[in-house]
């Protein structure tokens, strides 16, 4: 009996064990004195504080309500992998005042094994700054960013929605091994800059069954982006998936292996593009592979232009010095908004090597002539179907 006793006792302190190793605290801001629709700036940074110093894993959890929070900095590295559950609300401030450029208002920096899931909302209260702190040229940089990732590392975005950010919605950069899933990006058509998911200087990141309406590019690939998966993503309105632009700057790092399949764009300004800045600096952008894609009144599906130059900001005589490879666009039908329905305008100084195109079968039906397609110091290897018949202009 004895024996038997101590056995119990001994199973039952085996099971405490393995509870607590396979426990995760949780901090409930709900329970730490946050209120609905009160300010939790504060409750959230201290819940962070705790939930990264934790030793064993930790969990933050907003629930169903909404909260206010003036600012969201939760920077690692923390000691165990963390999780923010966010069911409820937050609410960025209207006015923009107090961010500098480049800020987030959400941030979350230097984590490795951080999980962001829930189906809930960062709102970004955008709808006042539309169209008032943005000039052609200032690009409305300091207007804050709705959820920045950077540095974060082997980690999961899950179900959750940005609205009207004021800025670009979601940044990644300097990120690995992150991936976005069953995201929604929210906001008006004529936002301004308010780009979808940003990725640059980031490896291994994937974006699936996502959807994307905003007023500018539904996803935008920066510099250094290495190893790019993007599926089963639908973008519109805005102005469609675009890798670039780049040139600009000086000793920017290469794209290298973008991916994008199985995505749909309905109404978007472009639908797939590559664009650099005539005049540029150097670059390389290689292993590009856009494919499986469907059209719905779209203007430029598919789209090389290495003659971006915007409001006339650079000598477009002056041809760019970004080098592209490797580029491919297959299996893309649908209905195109404008005539010009395939554009490869390529680098005089630099053609473009290794291009692509094949199983394209784009219908238009507007009035400004027939469906076309134009080829500069570009010969791409056609295989299969086109329509419009390559490089026909
Ligand atoms: C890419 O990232 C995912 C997590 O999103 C990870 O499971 C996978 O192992 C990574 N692949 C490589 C080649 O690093
Ligand atoms: C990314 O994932 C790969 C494969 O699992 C792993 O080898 C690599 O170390 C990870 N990168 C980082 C920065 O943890
Ligand atoms: C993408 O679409 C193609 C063609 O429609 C299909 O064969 C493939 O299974 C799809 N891939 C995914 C990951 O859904």
């Amino acid at each position: 009996m004895g024996l038997k006793l101590n056995k119990n006792a001994l199973s039952v302190l085996v099971f405490l064990a393995i509870s607590v190793t396979a426990q995760c605290v949780t901090f409930d801001v709900s329970k730490l004195g946050g209120k609905p629709n009160s300010d939790i700036t504060q409750v959230l940074a201290q819940a962070w504080q705790k939930a990264c110093a934790s030793p064993t894993s930790a969990k933050i959890v907003v629930p169903k309500s909404t909260y206010k929070v003036s600012r969201g900095n939760f920077l690692g590295p923390c000691k165990s992998p963390i999780e923010f559950q966010l069911d409820g609300i937050l609410q960025a401030p209207s006015n923009p005042s107090g961010f500098k450029d480049g800020d987030g208002w959400i941030t979350f920096q230097s984590i490795n094994k951080l999980s962001v899931y829930g189906g809930g909302t960062f709102d970004g209260q955008g709808k006042a700054s539309y169209g008032k702190h943005c000039t052609r040229l200032n690009y409305c940089s300091k207007l804050p960013i709705n959820i920045r990732f950077n540095f974060v590392t082997n980690s999961a975005v899950k179900g959750i929605t940005s609205l009207d950010s004021k800025q670009f919605h979601i940044l990644v950069l300097g990120g690995e091994n992150l991936s976005f899933k069953n995201v929604k990006v929210i906001a008006p058509e004529d936002s301004a800059n308010t780009d979808g998911i940003h990725i640059g200087r980031s490896t291994n990141i994937t974006i699936t069954d996502s959807t994307i309406q905003t007023g500018d590019d539904c996803i935008s690939v920066g510099d250094g982006t290495k190893k790019l998966t993007i599926t089963k993503v639908t973008c519109g309105p805005g102005h469609g998936i675009s890798v670039g632009s780049l040139g600009k700057y000086t000793n920017e790092a290469p794209v290298e292996g973008v991916t994008v399949s199985n995505c749909t764009f309905k109404n978007t300004q472009n639908g797939v593009r590559i664009k650099t800045w005539p005049d540029s600096h150097e670059g390389v952008a290689s292993d590009l592979h856009f494919e499986n894609l469907i059209m719905d009144n779209v203007g430029n599906p598919v789209l090389i232009d290495q003659e971006y130059c915007p409001w006339n900001q650079c000598k477009l005589q002056n041809p760019s010095r970004v080098k592209l490879s490797k580029v491919s666009f297959k299996n893309i039908k649908g209905t195109s908004s404008t005539p010009l329905a395939v554009k490869l305008v390529c680098s005089g100084g630099y053609p473009c090597k290794n291009v692509e195109v094949g199983g394209i079968d784009i219908k238009y039906n507007g009035k400004e002539g027939p469906i076309q397609s134009i080829c500069k110091n570009v010969k791409p290897k056609v295989s299969g179907y086109m329509n419009p018949a390559a490089c026909a202009h």
